[in-house]
C-alpha cells in the first residue's frame, strides 16, 4: 500500500507547479470525501472555527469544479455528520448558515453547470434556512445529467443501516418478496441506492477514520488519509489522490493479476 509519505512527495515534487499527472479516461466513478481540519486551520490562525468553516466551503467550489472537469460521476461530501451536533450551539448554527449562503449563490452556477445535487442523511432534521435551500436545490438540478454532488448532512452511516433493518422488519417477508435479504436488497434501500460505491474515499487533516461514513459503501473502497487540512486542499491535492488511485492494486478479497486456473 502506498503510504501518506509517498502522498507528501509527490505533493513536494510538485512545488514548481505542474499538475499531478492522471489518466483521464480511467478515473473513479465515485470519490467521497471527509472534508476535515476546517477547525485547526482556523485555530492555527487564531481565528474563529466558523471562519475555518468559510475557507473550506471556498475549497469545494474548486473541488467540485475540477471533479465535473474530469467528468467523475459521483462526488460524495461529508458536510455535517449525525454527531456534528454535539458541537457548541454557535459552530452549529455558524454551519447552517454557511450552508444557506453557498447553495444561495452558488445554485445557478451548479445548475448551469449540469450537475444534480442530493443529500444523504435525514434533511428535516437540518434548521429550515438551510433546508429549504437544499430542497430548492434538489429539485432544480433533479433532471440535470451532469455529475451528481451529494452532500451528505445530518448523516450517519449506522443510522441508514438501521433505518433499513426497521423498514424490512416493519415490511416482513411478504413485503420484501424473499426469504432472505441479500447486498443488493438491502443497498437498495439504503440513502446512497442507485449510486455506486465509492472506490476512492479521501480523508483530509491526516485522520485515519472512517467517522460513521459510507461504512456500508466504502467496504471496498481505497482509502486515502492527506495529512493536507481541508482549507488547503487544493484541486492539484484532489489530482494527487486520484494518481494514488490510479496506482493502486484492488482485489477485492482476490489476488493480483489474470484469475488463476488453480
Ligand atoms: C470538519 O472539520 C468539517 C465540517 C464538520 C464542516 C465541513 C463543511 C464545509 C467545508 C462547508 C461545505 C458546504 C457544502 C454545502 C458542501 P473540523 O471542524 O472537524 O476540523 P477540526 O478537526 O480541525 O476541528
Amino acid at each position: 500500500m502506498t503510504s501518506i509519505w509517498s502522498f507528501i512527495k509527490t505533493r513536494l515534487g510538485r512545488a514548481g507547479g505542474a499538475m499531478a499527472a492522471i489518466d483521464e479516461q480511467n478515473l473513479p466513478q465515485h470519490v467521497a470525501i471527509i472534508m476535515d481540519g476546517n477547525g485547526r486551520w482556523a485555530q492555527r490562525r487564531a481565528l474563529p472555527r466558523i471562519a475555518g468553516h468559510r475557507a473550506g466551503a471556498r475549497i469545494v467550489r474548486a473541488i467540485v469544479q475540477e471533479a465535473a472537469r474530469l467528468k467523475i460521476k459521483f462526488l460524495t461530501l461529508y458536510a455535517f455528520s449525525a454527531e456534528n451536533w454535539r458541537r457548541p450551539k454557535a459552530e452549529v448554527g455558524g454551519l447552517m448558515k454557511l450552508f444557506e449562503e453557498i447553495l444561495r449563490s452558488e445554485l445557478d452556477e451548479l445548475h448551469g453547470n449540469n450537475i444534480r445535487i442530493k443529500v444523504i442523511g435525514e434533511l428535516s432534521g437540518i434548521a429550515d434556512g438551510a433546508r429549504l435551500q437544499f430542497e430548492k436545490a434538489i429539485e432544480q438540478t433533479a433532471a440535470n445529467t451532469g455529475m451528481a454532488l451529494i452532500i451528505a448532512l445530518n448523516y450517519g452511516g449506522r443510522a441508514d443501516i438501521l433505518r433499513v433493518v426497521n423498514e424490512l422488519i416493519k415490511a416482513g417477508r411478504s413485503d420484501t418478496g424473499a426469504a432472505e435479504v441479500d447486498e443488493a436488497r438491502f443497498g437498495a434501500r439504503l440513502a446512497t441506492a442507485s449510486i455506486p460505491d465509492p472506490e476512492l474515499l479521501i480523508r483530509t487533516s491526516g485522520e485515519m477514520r472512517l467517522s460513521n461514513f459510507l461504512i456500508w459503501e466504502s467496504a471496498y473502497s481505497e482509502f486515502l488519509s492527506t495529512p493536507v487540512l481541508w482549507p488547503d486542499f487544493s484541486a492539484d491535492d484532489f489530482r494527487a489522490a486520484l494518481g494514488e488511485y490510479q496506482r493502486r492494486d484492488r482485489r477485492f478479497g482476490g489476488l493480483s493479476g489474470p484469475p488463476s486456473e488453480n
